[in-house]
């Protein structure tokens, strides 16, 4: 028996360091040491040995098992490294290979336009505020001091979900909506960039939506004044510092007076060019001090508190800044055009 453990265990030694893989080292662990394995079936003879041999048996046998363990522990170690060392090698990378393109893409025109805008305003201390696109009758229109068969929601006409609601048709609501957050109490300064929407035809300079960013201020001793100085500011950061406003009187049912402000045209310096066709003057927004009725109707006593509004069309401050023809490249998404503003900011 002794000779027949001897036999197996150099046996189990050599199968096992000729081993080359992991698969095959556990196969050679069940064959020696596993359940079936002759080593085991050995095991119940050793009662039947005469006791002052069990002893020696014992040892032997054990000595036997621990050697092939312990073979097959050393092995399964330099397997494994092994295996890590062909991996690697296998998955090596090929940094010849061209990479990925992860250059930063560019901002959409009209964003850039906005967060200039904004962050103008930021510096004059507005906050920015946001209103539904889907607005109610109410705030679009009647709030604003535009009555049911007001004629002037002939010029702001558009798409109505039901009677009472529609896709507003300025930014103007949120007007409304900030007084009535106040409770009557002043004072407030705040910007609102938003998409609006129109029933209109669409051709080069008209379009059925389109941005706006409005502003509105509301304090004591607010007056014309301030606005005048206001939109100067922003005129000459957004055009140059060279520019002038001058205002044209206007009409709005939310306002009075109402006015329609011009800059001195950038290209020419007022000179009059292709631009401004020829009068020196381009028209950027519109403007005017809060109407008593809208100030009364969200809670403001108009004989304590004035303020002043204005709406800028944002596509039209991109169309004169980017020299762009056609307002319907803002929406139709073609990289051409994209592209040309990936250096801007
Ligand atoms: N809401 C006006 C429009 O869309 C613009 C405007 C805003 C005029 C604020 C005056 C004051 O035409």
């Amino acid at each position: 028996m002794k000779e027949q453990l001897e036999k197996i265990e150099i046996e189990a030694l050599e199968q096992i360091s000729l081993a080359t893989d992991l698969k095959h080292l556990n196969e050679l662990r069940v064959t020696y040491l596993g359940k079936k394995s002759t080593i085991q079936s050995l095991m119940p003879m050793m009662g039947k040995l005469p006791s002052e041999e069990r002893a020696a048996f014992g040892q032997l046998i054990n000595g036997v098992k621990t050697r092939i363990m312990t073979k097959v522990e050393e092995k399964q170690k330099e397997l494994e490294a092994l295996e890590l060392q062909r991996k690697l090698e296998k998955e090596t990378i090929d940094v010849t290979l061209p990479g990925k393109d992860f250059r930063a893409k560019s901002f959409h025109p009209i964003s850039i336009i906005v967060d200039e805008i904004t962050n103008i305003c930021l510096g004059m201390g507005y906050q920015v505020e946001e209103g539904p696109e889907v607005e109610s009758d109410y705030y679009n229109f009647e709030m604003l001091n535009l009555p049911k068969d007001h004629p002037a929601r002939e010029m702001q006409d558009t798409f109505y979900i039901n009677e009472n609601t529609l896709l507003r048709t300025h930014t103007s609501p949120v007007q409304v909506r900030t007084l009535l957050k106040h409770n009557g109490v002043g004072p407030l300064k705040i910007i609102c960039p938003g998409k609006v929407y129109r029933r209109d035809d669409d051709d080069a300079t008209h379009s059925h939506q389109f941005y706006q960013i409005e502003g509105l201020v509301v304090d004591k001793n607010v007056t014309m004044a301030d606005l005048k100085g206001t939109l100067s500011i922003l005129a000459k950061k957004m055009f140059g510092e060279k520019r002038e406003i001058k205002f044209r009187s206007s009409y709005f049912p939310f306002t009075e007076p109402s006015v329609e402000v011009d800059v001195s045209c950038y290209a020419c310096d007022g000179k009059g060019c292709s631009i401004c066709k020829g009068t020196g003057w381009i028209e950027i927004l519109g403007a005017g001090m809060v109407h008593p009725n809208v100030l009364k109707m969200s809670g403001f006593d108009p004989n304590v508190y004035q303020g002043f509004a204005f709406g800028i069309g944002v596509e039209r401050i991109a169309i004169l800044r980017y020299g762009i023809d056609d307002i319907r490249y803002f929406y139709t998404n073609d990289l051409r055009f994209l592209n040309q503003f990936s250096k801007e900011r």
